[in-house]
């Protein structure tokens, strides 16, 4: 194994390499006061959110979130693992790269390790079917009706029950015993202790796209736990990139169009068993992007396979949320959800496998499963339920590519909403760019007449009304939306806790309601901070505003030569106060 890279080796690289350059070297960069900004190259976008500092050495998308050092950037951006990483920027600092291992500087041949997880596969499938208990694994493999073509299909095996029959057969000497330790085939509770960390199971072996055995899962005969065994983290085995079953499928069918995303090694291989050849599994962990790229790197067609409960709906969602950013055109993903209480594996054997094959031809597209589960979480039928949709669409939306997909989601979304706007694709995390950037952000607020500003601040953020030392004075002033802004002040002053969709439902009988609901579309993606602020400034304004018209008039009153005493007291005060200004 090579040795760790030195902490202090990544501070001096991170010292030498500035980031400004180096990412400046990919995307050109434009100096935007002490930063630089570009569009950022991890989501869609026309305006920059995308900002590198070369004060603090990192960048941050305010539109994504994505951020990072000069080596995350590199990571993300040429898809490189950590090492490649350093080893690439070192290269270029003309620096080697120290191992804490100074003695051996490369990674061991990994070939020993294959052929060691080889034998074992030879191995697990003698036993099956020849170890004196192995009847009880042949038993129950009947018992859940698999065939023995396609056990030997997928290397079907049997880890015997004895606490060493692996070590005895295959971890004779030392070396041996290193491989199967570094195969993650055996577990140690103190050095000189070894055991077999399978034991009592039928075994899945996992092969990578070579068809080489990479690691196993293995299941439990019984009803112990856990039910399932998976290999640990290995220098071959590595769980979220894996796809249970990807091998086998690329073998069975020519050309590979669709692949069927489902949750368990026995589903994979039911499913294999009633002719339905094109599914994997993911090794009891959620989907991760790096499985979506092999998925699409595969085929352009992915079907996820869930049970029909809730747990199976919420991971279908999280499923969602993960393919979204890998949605580019030419690509499509549906979701099928499954009877409650079946997993694919019982369902195929109950029901016609053609039947099966119509459910996956039936799945519902992912425009759908995200529409129409967001439509139950809102009221549609209300202006705030709707603006809520908005506000729970856009992130989603926003981390689709370019292409035909996005414009139809972003078009949907502005249909079901009915609001102008609301769903329409700006090319960025819509309002999202304004995150955090005070300019544009003042700038588009700045568009607003003040009252229409102090309203949109309020609506969207409720909490504001009871902010300290909000200015006062501006309630007389005699233009239209003051008395809507008093009432809302009054009502959230009383009700703290109200929140801008119970506050846009209150209004939704009255004529302010539609606008009130606009207000909030345009401004809810917008960040908190400053914004605070903002209301404070332009309550402020309507304050002076009132204190120049009230100086004004008095002032023409007394050209008239008519102020009594108090008046012309009031009108010194006022002129005091705004001579600073
Ligand atoms: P399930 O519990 O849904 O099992 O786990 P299953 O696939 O239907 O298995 P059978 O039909 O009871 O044999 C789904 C997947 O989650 C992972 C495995 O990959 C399993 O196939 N899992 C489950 C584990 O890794 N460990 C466990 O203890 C359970
Ligand atoms: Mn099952």
């Amino acid at each position: 194994m090579a040795g760790r890279i030195p902490h202090p080796f990544i501070d001096e690289l991170l010292n030498r390499v500035d980031i400004v350059d180096l990412i400046n070297s990919r995307i050109p960069l434009k100096k935007a006061g002490k930063e630089y900004q570009a569009c950022c190259p991890f989501h869609d976008e026309k305006t920059p959110s995308f900002t590198v500092s070369r004060e603090k050495q990192f960048y941050h998308c305010f539109g994504c979130g994505a951020h990072g050092t000069a080596i995350g950037f590199l990571m993300e951006y040429d898809h490189m693992n950590f090492v490649e990483t350093v080893e690439e920027l070192a290269a270029r600092q003309g620096l080697e790269v120290p191992r804490e291992d100074g003695d051996r500087p490369t990674g061991p041949d990994p070939r020993p390790l294959y052929d060691t997880l080889e034998q074992v596969t030879h191995f697990y499938q003698q036993q099956l079917r020849h170890h004196p208990r192995a009847s009880s694994a042949v038993e129950y493999l009947k018992r859940r009706g698999l065939s023995g073509e396609i056990a030997a299909e997928f290397g079907i095996g049997f880890a015997p029950p004895e606490w060493d029959s692996l070590i005895q057969q295959l971890g004779r000497n030392a070396e041996q015993l290193s491989r199967l330790r570094l195969t993650g085939m055996i577990s140690e509770r103190e050095p000189q202790s070894c055991y077999d960390r399978f034991r009592d199971r039928i075994m899945f072996p996992i092969r990578d796209h070579r068809g080489r055995t990479i690691g196993f899962g293995g299941r439990i005969m019984g009803d112990g736990k856990p039910k399932y065994l998976n290999s640990p983290e290995t220098p071959l085995f590595h769980k979220g990139r894996q796809l249970y079953g990807l091998y086998e499928a690329q073998k069975a069918v020519r050309e590979l169009k669709r692949l069927l995303v489902v949750e368990g090694y026995m589903d994979v291989v039911a499913l294999a068993q009633f002719d339905i050849r094109y599914a994997v599994a993911t090794l009891g962990t959620a989907t991760t992007p790096e499985h979506m790229e092999r998925l699409f790197r595969t085929v352009p067609e992915v079907v996820f396979c869930f049970d029909g409960d809730q747990a199976g709906r919420k991971a279908g969602w999280k499923a969602l949320e993960t393919a979204m950013s890998h949605m580019r055109d030419g690509r499509e993903v549906r979701f099928l959800f499954l009877p409650e209480g079946e997993d694919p594996d019982s369902l195929v054997r109950k029901e016609e496998s053609s039947r099966f094959q119509q459910r996956i031809t039936e799945a519902v597209p992912l425009s759908s499963f995200l529409f129409e589960r967001l439509a139950t979480e809102v009221d549609m039928a209300s202006l705030a339920g709707r603006a809520r949709l908005a506000e729970l669409a856009r992130p989603l939306l926003a981390k689709l590519p370019k292409g035909l997909l996005r414009q139809m989601m972003f078009n949907r979304l502005g249909e079901m909403v009915g609001v102008d706007q609301a769903g329409a694709d700006t090319g960025q995390a819509p309002p999202l760019t304004y995150r955090k950037q005070r300019a544009p952000l003042r700038a588009f607020l700045g568009t607003m007449p003040p009252v229409r500003r102090a309203i949109a601040l309020l609506v969207t953020n409720p909490h504001f009304a009871t902010a300290e030392n909000l200015p006062s004075g501006w309630e007389k002033l005699t233009l239209p939306g003051i008395p809507l802004l008093q009432e809302l002040l009054e009502i959230l002053q009383n009700q703290p806790n109200l929140t801008t969709a119970s506050l846009l439902e209150r209004w939704r009988e009255r004529e302010e309601g539609k606008h009130l609901g606009k207000l909030a579309a345009t401004l809810l993606p917008l960040p908190i901070e400053d914004q605070v602020q903002e209301f404070h400034d332009t309550l402020q304004a309507l304050a002076r505003q009132t204190l120049g018209a009230r100086t004004e008039a008095l002032l023409e009153k007394a050209a008239g030569g008519g102020l009594d005493a108090g008046e012309k007291e009031l009108l010194s005060q006022l002129l005091a106060r705004k001579a600073p200004r």
